[in-house]
């Protein structure tokens, strides 16, 4: 599948209202300081740092331009998913230290600068994962042009990923657009052995996708939440190899919990390491076991484990087999990237997907509703 997207280059934006979708969707912690207070803190801005080139193309343009985007999965206004620290960390990426709350129509907000502002979580809505027409309306009222540089959340049919560009004219951003080439040209003609290797969470979205990348790749590795999940589904107690048969053209790997299943086997690891060394290209999203990143993540469960040594050990491992690899390597996924950063190991990566979920859907030929209403 080859997608031909409207670049931003051929926008005319100058003394325009650009709504400019981006990732926000990113780590947030709470960290405890002394006398019992805390402090927030974004674990990874590799997602915010994504929209920086749009966002510096626009201003140079002459646009006024309003940030849009999501964190986390909340249930209605809850303000632990709040936009506020990634509000503040955009004002002091354009200069400023100051926000200042500002309404725009039914959106809470925040003014970053006299012509950069930012909406506060479009989740708070229920409008928005519905893809409500009336919400969309609301959104788009608020600009002339519409431009999408949220890559991660290109395989969801919501309010601001597919309601909005059908009303307004829209483009696609700086990131977006790379996202699509890179991805484009792995599914098209990958180098081979290709190896998939699927971790983390979001069972609902990664499921499905896992009898698909049977067929693309040469070797599945599954390991994480997903291989519990999937060894359940499947009835097999321990680590499972299935072979190529018929159809399918990978062989699937199914990796085996350690005692508490808090990360992958010993063996698992050895074993997914060996089949790395193989490897021409290597596309890798979700950790292997559970990665901490603080005290308090709203992202998942992270954030519950208090002894992370143990269970980072399967991710480290494969972390380093695949940086050590001569494979070229994609990595996507919001708590894959932060867990490498914190690392060091993330810039051995040839490309780092914004995607999680996203990526793997486009991987798996899947339909993208994000990309496709683009085109339109
Ligand atoms: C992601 O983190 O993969 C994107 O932000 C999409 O999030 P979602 O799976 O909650 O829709």
């Amino acid at each position: 599948m080859s997608y031909l997207l409207p670049l931003i280059k051929n926008a005319d934006v100058k003394g325009k209202t650009v709504l400019l979708r981006l990732d926000l969707d990113v780590p947030i912690v709470q960290l405890k300081i002394q006398n019992s207070k805390s402090e927030i803190k974004i674990e990874d801005k590799e997602r915010l740092e994504s929209g920086l080139a749009t966002i510096r193309y626009l201003t140079k343009h002459g646009a006024e331009i309003i940030i849009a985007g999501h964190l986390g999965r909340p249930e209605g206004k809850d303000e632990n998913f709040s936009l506020r620290p990634v509000a503040k960390w955009f004002a002091r990426k354009v200069g400023y230290s100051q926000i200042h709350p500002r309404k725009f129509g039914i959106f809470n907000g925040w003014r970053l600068t006299e012509r950069i502002s930012i909406l506060e979580n479009l989740r708070f809505f229920k409008g928005e994962e519905r893809d409500d027409k009336q919400f969309s309306k609301e959104l788009a009222s608020l600009a002339d042009v519409y431009i999408n540089d949220a890559f991660a959340v290109s395989h969801r049919t919501h309010a601001s990923i597919v309601g909005v560009p059908a009303i307004l004219p829209h483009f696609a951003g700086i990131h977006f657009a790379e996202e699509v080439e890179i991805l484009g040209n792995v599914l098209k003609r990958p180098k081979r052995p290709l190896i998939v290797i699927i971790g983390g969470a979001k069972l609902e979205t990664k499921l499905p996708l896992v009898e698909k990348m049977h067929r693309f790749a040469d070797y599945v590795l599954i390991g994480g939440k997903i291989a519990r999940e999937t060894r359940v589904l499947l009835k097999v107690a321990h680590e499972k190899i299935y072979p190529q048969a018929g159809r399918k053209r990978s062989v699937l790997l199914i990796a085996d919990s350690n005692f508490n299943g808090t990360d992958i086997s010993e063996k698992s690891v050895e074993n997914f390491c060996q089949i790395v060394v193989l490897a021409k290209t290597i596309i890798w999203n979700g950790p292997m076991g559970i990665i901490k990143n603080s005290e308090f993540s709203p992202r998942g469960e992270a954030g519950r484990i208090q002894n992370s040594e143990d269970t980072e050990k399967g991710t480290r491992k494969l972390a380093k087999a695949i940086t050590e690899s001569k494979a070229y390597s994609i990595v996507g996924g919001g708590d894959t990237l932060a867990y490498l950063k914190k690392i060091d190991l993330l810039n051995k990566f040839d490309f780092c997907s914004m995607g999680g979920g996203a990526m793997l859907s486009f991987l798996a030929g899947e339909k993208m509703p994000g990309i496709e209403v683009l085109e339109k």
